[in-house]
């Protein structure tokens, strides 16, 4: 059987052979993993913040298929110089889609697994620093949800691959 390729536009083939702040970050001040249920793929976002709440830097690794990494390289290049807040409320999966050009539809939960690591990020530096803004939603987003913490990525997974042996 031959497999059909996705038709990724050459914008994502491009991020995807060429990368933008790829790899861990020493000096980050917060990690965020982060798993997708629909494949079982991880990604880890690093940031580097600053005293006024601005992302100075970020990065990030990918266990992700080539849309995954298209999409968090941009959005590590997206949210350079934003406020949280900023980023917080301007990157959602559908801008961060269109800013790559588009994706296959079978594609969208990398892109969604992208902004739900940055997004469990943000939540988590808050989290460490004991006090939450006014516009940081208490419910977690959409992003977040599907973007599941490693234990939870893992109980998932066991999960399904128990029901799939029953059947
Ligand atoms: S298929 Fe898993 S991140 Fe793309």
């Amino acid at each position: 059987m031959s497999r059909v390729p996705l038709p990724y536009n050459p914008k994502i083939l491009d991020l995807f052979r060429n990368p933008k702040n790829l790899g861990p970050m020493e000096d980050a001040t917060v990690t965020a993993v982060a798993g997708n249920p629909a494949c079982g793929d991880m990604i880890t976002f690093y940031l580097k913040i600053s005293e006024q709440e601005i992302v100075e830097r970020a990065s990030f690794e990918s266990y992700g298929c080539a849309a995954n990494i298209a999409t968090s390289s941009i959005v590590t290049e997206m949210i350079k110089g934003l406020s949280l807040e900023a980023t917080w409320k301007d990157i959602t999966w559908k801008r961060v889609t269109e800013e790559v050009g588009g994706l296959p539809s079978v594609k969208f939960h990398c892109g969604v697994l992208a902004v739900g690591a940055l997004k469990r990020a943000i939540r988590k530096y808050y989290e460490q620093k004991g006090s939450a803004p006014s516009w940081l939603p208490q419910d977690l987003t959409f992003e977040e949800k599907q973007a599941l913490e490693e234990e939870e990525l893992a109980k998932t997974l066991s999960k399904r691959l128990k029901s799939e042996a029953e059947k």
